[in-house]
This record gives C-alpha cells, sequence and structure tokens, in this order.
C-alpha cells in the first residue's frame, strides 16, 4: 500500500464503524494557553473529555498533523539521528466521547492491524498498565483480559505510568493506555529470540505504533486526579511508523512520506542517501524539518523571535544548519522543497499547496538572513579563537596570579585550549548560532567548549525569561457547574447571569481572578477583535466588579477581574462597556472591507497572516511580496470609503453548515479552526463575505469614514497595513488640517505651501553652501596664522591653541590640514562650539609609531581639565567635557606634556 492509500485505509475503517471524520486542526494552537502546538490528535477536543463543550459526534475519526518539539512532548533532539522520531507527524486517531471503551477499542485495533493491514500477528505486543500505588490506581485488569482474547499471554506487556498512562500536559484529561507494539526485526532474529524485553528499550525495530487511551480523569493544578463525568476513548497511530511497517522498510525515512524529499536532497548535494551517516542524518533532519516548517507557516505562524515563532525559527536554522556543515549546501536550499512537499499532500492538507509560493518565500528569506548569520558567527568564532591565542603567546596571559583569575588560562596550563561559556552563549543568543555548531567547530580545532558555564548562562537567561510571564494558575473552583455556557454578545451589551467557576491567578506576583458565567455579552478575544472590558453588577447596581478583559480557552468564554463578586452563587448583571464595543465594531467591519478591497486592488493572492482590531484602531497583516504604492494604497482606501458611503447593510448567518458555506465562496483563513457550523459576516454579496466570529457594525455607514495611517512589512512577504476609523480618523484629519493652518500662518498666509516651502528650502541651501565657503575661508586663515605660531620643543613642533570655529567638522579639517603641513607636529586645539568644551588633539605620524605617543592616551588625560572624557585614534582623538573654564588649562597641560 502506498501511504496515501494506508491513510484513507484507516480512515474508511473508523467511517465503517460509524465515526465521523473530521479535519485536522491547525497544527499551531491558538487558544490554550498550556499549549503552542498540537502535540496528540487529542488536543482539539479537550474540551469535550472535561466536558466543557456539548458532544456532537460520539465517533470521530481524523489524521491529525502534530509537532513534539516543545513541553511534555518533545522529540527534536532525536529527530534524524534515529529512524522514527519526528518534529512533526501524522496521528491516526479514533475518538469515543462517552461512547464505546476499552472493549471496541481493543477489538478495532486489533481488526484493523491484522486485518486489514494485515500485520502478522506474532510481530505484535501490547501493553496495560500495572496500576500506581502512589496515585491509589489500579493494574488495568480489564484491558488485560480483553487482549487475551486476541494476545498470548506473553506477549503482554504491564507497563508503568511513565508508559502506560497518558496525559496531555502537566494539567488535563488523562488515563491508563494500552500501547500496540510492532517487532520489525528481520525473521532470523525474531526467530532467535523474543522481542518482548525490547519493547520501550528504545530498540529502533521494536517501535510503538499506536496508542489506546482509556480517558477517566483530569490531572488537576494540585496533581490530584479528578474522575471524568464519564468515560472516553482517545487513540493516537504514529503514521509514519504505520507506513514503514507497512512497507517493510527499516527506517521510516524509507517509505514513500519521505523518500521523495530525501531523493530531492541527494540529488541537489550530490550525495547518495545511505553513502554515510552524517550526511544521512543531514538529510534526515532536512526532510523531518521541512514539513515542521512549511505546515507552521502554512497555518499562520511565522519565524519570528519569541514563543511559537521562535520554535520554528530553530527548527529552520538546525536544518540549515545541518545542510550547511554535512551537504556542503551553502546557499539557500531548504525553499525549494516546499512545492516537493505540497504536491505530496494534495487532498490531505490542502493548505500547503493553496499557499505554496507565501510559504517557499518565507522559508527562503529565513535562510538567507540565517546564512548570513552563521556566516558572521564563523567570523566571530575565527576571531575569538585567534584573539585567545594571541593573547595565550603574550606574557601577559600565563602570567601566574592572573591564571586564577581567568579559567581560559587555567586551561591551557592543562594542556586544553577552551571556549568560554559564556562566549558560546553569545554566539548562540545574539547570533543564532546553534551551541552544537559551535561544539563541532571547537572540535575541529581541537578545542572544547566550557559546556558547564554555557548552561549555566543559559538557565540563567531561561529563569529571566519564566520571571517575566510567570503565570500561576489555580484549579477551577466550581459555584454553579450544572448551567450552561450562552454567549449573547451579538445581541445584548447585558444580560442576568450566573457565575458557573472560577479560578485565581497569580501573574507576575500580581492575583486575578478568571470567570466562567453562564450567560454572558462580553466578546472573548479571537479573529484579532480585542475581548471586551466592563463590569459585573449587583442587583442595585451600586456594587461591582470590574471586568479588565475577556478571553477564550478551549472555546469557553474566560472573564478576567481584580476581585471575585462578594455573593458567588447569586446572580447579577454582565455588562459591557458598550462605547469600546462599538468603536472596536468600526474597526472590525472595516477591516473586512479591506480585506475584500486588497484582494481586488492586489489580487486574489492576498491571505489575512494577523489582525488586531480595538477600540483606537485596525492592524492588518497579509500575504503580498511587494511594497505597496501610494497609488495602489489610495485605491485601496478609496474602494474602501467607497463601502462606507453606500451603507451596506450587515448580513449575518448563523449556524450555516461549513461546506455549505464554503461553496457559497466565502474567504475562510488558513490556521482557524472551524466546527461543523459557522458564522458569516457579508457586507455586500458581490463584495466581502467572511467566517468570522466578531461583532460588527448594523451598516457599513458607522464607520463613517476610513483612514490608512501607515504601510510596513512585517517578514518575507507580508506586510502590514494600519488604519482608523469613526471618531478617530475625523480627529486625524482635522488634527492635519490645523498643522497646514497653523504652517500657512507661519509662511504668511502664503497660499501654496508646496511652493513656499520649496522656495525656502531653496534659499537655506543656497545659504549653506555661502555659509561653508565663509568657514572654508575662515579656517584657511586660522590655519595661516596658527602654523606661524609652532613651538619647537625638543625636536616636536607643537600647537596648543584654541579655535574658534562654528562646527566640529571645521576644526577636524583644519587639524588634518595642519598635519599635512607641520612635521613633528603636536597639536592641541581646545573649542567651545555651542557653548560645549571640547579637546581636539593630532600627532604625526611618526611621533606614534617611534615615539609611542598616542593621542587617545593624551586626550583622556587633558580632558580631565573640563570633566570630560573622550578617545579615538593613536594619532588623532577628541573629546568633550562639561567645564569651560578648564580649557586654558589644556593649552597649558599641552605644552607641559611635550616639556
Ligand atoms: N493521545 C494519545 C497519544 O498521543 C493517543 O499518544
Amino acid at each position: 500500500m502506498t501511504a496515501k492509500e494506508i491513510r484513507s485505509a484507516y480512515l474508511q475503517f473508523f467511517e465503517n464503524k460509524k465515526h465521523h471524520i473530521v479535519a485536522s486542526a491547525p497544527i499551531v494552537v491558538k487558544d490554550d494557553p498550556t499549549l503552542m502546538f498540537t502535540n496528540a490528535g487529542m488536543n482539539q477536543f479537550k474540551d469535550l473529555f472535561l466536558g466543557e463543550a456539548p458532544i456532537k459526534y460520539k465517533r470521530v475519526a481524523d489524521t491529525q498533523r502534530c509537532l513534539r518539539v516543545s513541553g511534555k512532548h518533545n522529540d527534536l533532539e532525536e529527530v534524524g539521528i534515529d529512524t522514527y522520531h519526528h518534529t512533526m507527524f501524522e496521528m491516526l486517531g479514533n475518538w469515543s466521547f462517552g461512547d464505546y471503551f476499552k472493549k471496541e477499542a481493543i477489538a478495532w485495533s486489533w481488526e484493523l492491524l491484522t486485518e486489514v493491514y494485515k500485520i502478522p500477528k506474532d510481530k505484535l505486543y501490547v501493553s496495560v498498565f500495572e496500576g500506581d500505588e502512589k496515585e491509589g490506581l489500579p493494574q488495568d485488569t480489564e484491558a488485560y483480559e480483553l487482549w487475551k482474547q486476541y494476545v498470548p499471554e506473553d506477549r503482554i506487556i504491564f507497563g508503568n505510568k511513565k508508559d502506560n498512562f497518558w496525559e496531555m500536559g502537566d494539567t488535563g484529561p488523562c488515563g491508563p493506555c494500552s500501547e500496540i507494539h510492532v517487532d520489525c526485526r528481520p525473521e532470523y532474529e525474531r526467530a532467535a529470540s523474543s522481542g518482548k524485553s525490547l519493547v520501550n528499550a528504545d530498540h529502533p525495530q521494536v517501535i510503538e505504533i499506536w496508542n489506546n487511551v482509556f480517558m477517566q480523569f483530569n490531572r488537576l493544578k494540585d496533581g490530584s486526579l479528578q474522575p471524568l463525568s464519564s468515560n472516553h476513548v482517545d487513540t493516537g497511530m504514529g503514521f509514519e511508523r504505520l507506513v514503514r511497517v507497512l512497507q517493510n522498510k527499516a527506517s521510516n525515512y524509507d517509505t514513500d512520506v519521505f523518500q521523495p524529499l530525501i531523493q530531492f536532497i541527494a540529488q541537489k548535494a550530490g550525495i547518495v542517501y545511505g553513502a554515510a551517516e552524517k550526511t544521512d542524518i543531514a538529510m534526515r533532519v532536512m526532510a523531518d524539518h521541512i514539513r515542521a516548517i512549511s505546515f507552521v507557516i502554512a497555518d499562520g505562524q511565522l519565524p519570528a523571535n519569541n514563543k511559537a515563532g521562535y520554535v520554528i525559527r530553530r527548527i529552520l536554522r538546525r536544518a540549515v544548519r545541518y545542510a550547511y556543515t554535512f551537504l556542503d549546501l551553502k546557499e539557500p536550499f531548504l525553499n525549494q522543497l516546499v512545492p516537493v512537499l505540497a504536491q505530496q499532500f494534495k487532498g490531505v492538507f490542502d493548505e500547503l499547496s493553496e499557499q505554496q509560493d507565501f510559504v517557499q518565500k518565507v522559508v527562503l528569506e529565513e535562510e538567507v538572513s540565517f546564512l548570513r548569520t552563521l556566516a558572521t558567527g564563523i567570523q566571530r568564532f575565527e576571531n575569538y579563537t585567534k584573539k585567545q591565542g594571541e593573547l595565550l603567546m603574550s606574557e601577559n596571559a600565563i602570567d601566574k596570579e592572573k591564571s586564577f583569575e581567568d579559567p581560559w588560562v587555567y586551561s591551557i596550563l592543562k594542556d586544553q585550549m577552551v571556549i568560554s561559556g559564556a562566549f558560546a552563549f553569545e554566539l548562540n543568543d545574539t547570533y543564532g548560532f546553534p551551541i552544537d555548531l559551535t561544539e563541532l567547530m571547537a572540535r575541529e580545532k581541537n578545542w572544547l567548549v566550557d559546556m558547564e558555564e554555557y548552561n549555566i548562562a543559559l538557565l540563567k537567561q531561561k529563569e529571566r525569561s519564566r520571571a517575566a510571564t510567570a503565570v500561576d494558575t489555580g484549579d477551577w473552583v466550581l459555584v454553579n457547574p450544572n448551567l450552561d455556557v450562552d454567549f449573547v454578545g451579538y445581541d445584548d451589551f447585558e444580560v442576568e447571569t450566573q457565575i458557573i467557576k472560577y479560578r485565581k491567578v497569580s501573574l507576575k506576583g500580581k492575583e486575578q481572578y478568571q470567570l466562567v458565567l453562564s450567560k454572558t455579552p462580553f466578546y472573548a478575544e479571537s479573529g484579532g477583535q480585542v475581548g471586551d472590558a466592563g463590569r459585573l453588577e449587583d442587583h442595585s447596581r451600586l456594587f461591582f466588579v470590574e471586568v479588565t478583559d475577556t478571553k477564550k480557552e478551549n472555546g469557553l468564554t474566560v472573564h478576567y477581574t481584580d476581585t471575585l463578586p462578594e455573593d458567588l452563587e447569586g446572580t447579577f448583571w454582565a455588562v459591557i462597556a458598550k462605547d469600546q464595543r462599538l468603536l472596536s465594531q468600526d474597526n472590525h467591519s472595516a477591516t473586512h472591507l479591506l480585506h475584500a478591497a486588497l484582494k481586488k486592488v492586489l489580487g486574489v493572492h492576498v491571505n489575512q497572516k494577523g489582525s488586531l482590531v480595538n477600540p483606537d484602531y485596525l492592524r492588518f497583516d497579509f500575504s503580498h511580496f511587494a511594497k505597496i504604492t501610494e497609488e495602489e494604497l489610495a485605491k485601496i482606501e478609496h474602494l474602501v470609503n467607497q463601502k462606507v458611503r453606500e451603507n451596506i447593510p450587515l448580513k449575518e448567518q448563523r449556524d450555516v453548515p461549513y461546506e455549505q458555506a464554503l461553496s457559497s465562496g466565502v474567504t475562510a483563513l488558513f490556521g482557524e479552526k472551524y466546527g461543523d457550523f459557522v458564522r458569516i459576516i457579508t457586507f455586500d454579496d458581490h463584495y466581502s463575505k467572511e467566517l468570522c466570529g466578531g461583532t460588527h457594525v448594523q451598516a457599513t455607514g458607522q464607520i463613517g469614514y476610513f483612514k490608512i495611517t501607515a504601510e510596513s512589512a512585517v517578514a518575507a512577504g507580508v506586510r502590514r497595513i494600519e488604519a482608523i476609523t469613526a471618531d478617530k480618523a475625523e480627529a486625524f484629519i482635522l488634527d492635519q488640517n490645523k498643522e497646514i493652518n497653523e504652517l500657512r500662518a507661519l509662511l504668511k498666509g502664503n497660499k501654496d505651501l508646496k511652493v513656499a516651502v520649496s522656495t525656502l528650502l531653496e534659499e537655506n541651501a543656497k545659504l549653506k553652501k555661502e555659509a561653508d565657503k565663509a568657514v572654508v575661508e575662515q579656517a584657511a586663515n586660522l590655519k595661516h596664522e596658527i602654523v606661524h605660531h609652532v613651538k619647537t620643543i625638543n625636536g616636536i613642533n607643537l600647537i596648543a591653541a584654541h579655535v574658534d570655529l562654528p562646527h566640529v567638522d571645521a576644526v577636524k579639517n583644519l587639524a588634518f590640514a595642519i598635519k599635512e603641513t607641520v612635521d613633528n607636529l603636536f597639536l592641541v586645539f581646545t573649542t567651545n562650539i555651542d557653548d560645549k568644551p571640547g579637546i581636539t588633539v593630532m600627532l604625526s605620524d611618526n611621533l606614534v609609531t617611534e615615539k609611542g605617543f598616542n593621542a587617545s592616551i593624551i586626550v583622556r588625560e587633558l580632558a580631565k581639565d573640563i570633566q570630560g572624557g573622550g578617545g579615538g585614534q593613536p594619532f588623532y582623538a577628541t573629546a568633550g567635557g562639561k567645564n569651560k573654564d578648564g580649557l586654558p588649562l589644556v593649552l597649558l597641560k599641552a605644552a607641559e606634556m611635550v616639556k
């Protein structure tokens, strides 16, 4: 079977078992603070397990793109070195939400593997949970008994909490699990020894392929396990491993999932895959990493310097670095894999083929900039080792006393050259230079890296950033747990409500509360629109708790407050800050009009890449490869304002089936997770139609006026437009008008501002030229005079004078001009330009080279008299100071020095 056939067979099998097939969620997670990337198929169903969202389908199956490079599940270091871990992988999964449990899950997984995929039964091992006394969890005898029907007992293994109790993260849904392992060793090896002891022992040929989790608990913040209201099944099968087993390969990379990429790389590098361990690893790293990089970018996350963006940047750099070092690919190349990958995933994850150009461009730009960084890093490394080497040769460095303070010198005494950890960290932190590359280059020179010091620096930095963002989230406290959640904010600004649950959060030491309400008019931040602020008012309307923000968490609307209402269990009014909300609405609707205008003026390649809508302004990021011209901007702005003036009424459709919405030509966003039913916001059926959960104006006229205030680049292939509407736009125009009127007044009522300003500029340029000429003349006269006053002391020609010139450049020119004419020159000028005392020192080269004079040192010494400091080169240096009364002293001291 090809990989495609294997994937289809899985989905088909579970469809036949009455499962609803759903789309993969985006790989980048937006509304779960405990997670950056989707790391398991079950992530998108977290709220179903926890009973926080209604269950629409009791049986679901899919293939989910996952990434395990951060947090609890992190495989990055293994990737490429071994043959069965990946950054991005597909997880085939089937779920039961309160429906079937262990019996069916076990029976079906056995049926699929042995009857559909026809894996020989004697290659399979299964594991069950042995129980855990500390957690108070019993052995999973139920699963054991069930497996016994299919598998001989000597192929069933009891596993501990680490292997057989699956948890999503530090908190969240979890439960005992049964894993299925395949022994892929050759026939004769299998005959010689049982694979049982190789299970879970990192054996490259005895690998886990499928995990069946029996979800029964929620792990709380305090570490305790809270039973879930019903039992669920969560399974995950590693697609790439399954393909490898079915295609009888020794490595995931030998399957048709990876070979197209590997062969493309091998051809480009001119090296055969399989030729050598080092080059093979590099090819695997590239083939693996480009998948993670491409899908993360396609799902809307661009490489950046923090959070998810930084993770992806690091993965990209790891790939480039392997290509650079081991495959000698020193030009950008990774990006060329994007089309190969996009082709492969057509019909599976179309996100990539639909944005192929964009993704490729982003990868290319990252590669170019990182290759530059690599070159700078290598140069810095060379300079460092050279300098340290020289230092070592000089007598200073082997000074015994110093050797105790300087770890580097200490090391050389033991015959080992060492790169300081601090330097390695600087290379990594400031220049994005991976530490393993530093180590590699050090080894090539027979040096070591002080990893202990490096790790301390790294740890310190981690602690700094943790302290800066430390959030301590308590467990939910249930108040009225049986109430349903209802968002009424599309229709109402206030509603009578009750608290379902709340929790305490401490953010950088500051305490806050998060509340979930039964009914709420508060819009939770999403789709770029900021969350509503407002109040929870008691019935007298006199006492209230301020809601500072509203955010979404796994679909739940969470209200942020600084205190709790006194009567937790009672009812009260939830009231949003209406004025703010209305301003946000203006900007949100304007964003839709802008999005459509961009597609019309620039082309349909424009896709939303980011959006911010708040009461003050709107910011819209989108894919486009060139700077937007003034003309285009004017057109875009005009088109939006035309639509504003048309006063198009809002058409809002709720609960439209997703497929129906798509076929009606609606704009959906990449990287968004849409449910089966969606909301469509339309302003003119032929103009703007978007899937959107945000709040909007009743008719476009309410936007009043739309004004673009900035256009810029955000990243490769991504432009940003900022704009304002309504009152803000009006104020902006009024301000500009006022400024122009003031300018007019300044220009004495001159009607044509452009002509008036141009004339001023011209006159100014002319005057400046004349002034410059005058200064040159003045300097020439000065030079003449000064040169006549040279004093010769001990063969040195001393010039010490106070010069009166209008700017520093003139002083500098004068000093250089004198240097041309006077030999053995020791020149000191004092100046007081714009009431700032200054000193200039100029020396003839021979005084520097032969006598060892140094203008920098001299100027610093002289500057003491004017309470200042400075520096420069050995033959020319300047200083500034605070005390102009010291200037005459400087000149006297200069003469003393020469004497
Ligand atoms: N959620 C389970 C896993 O990721 C199936 O292994």
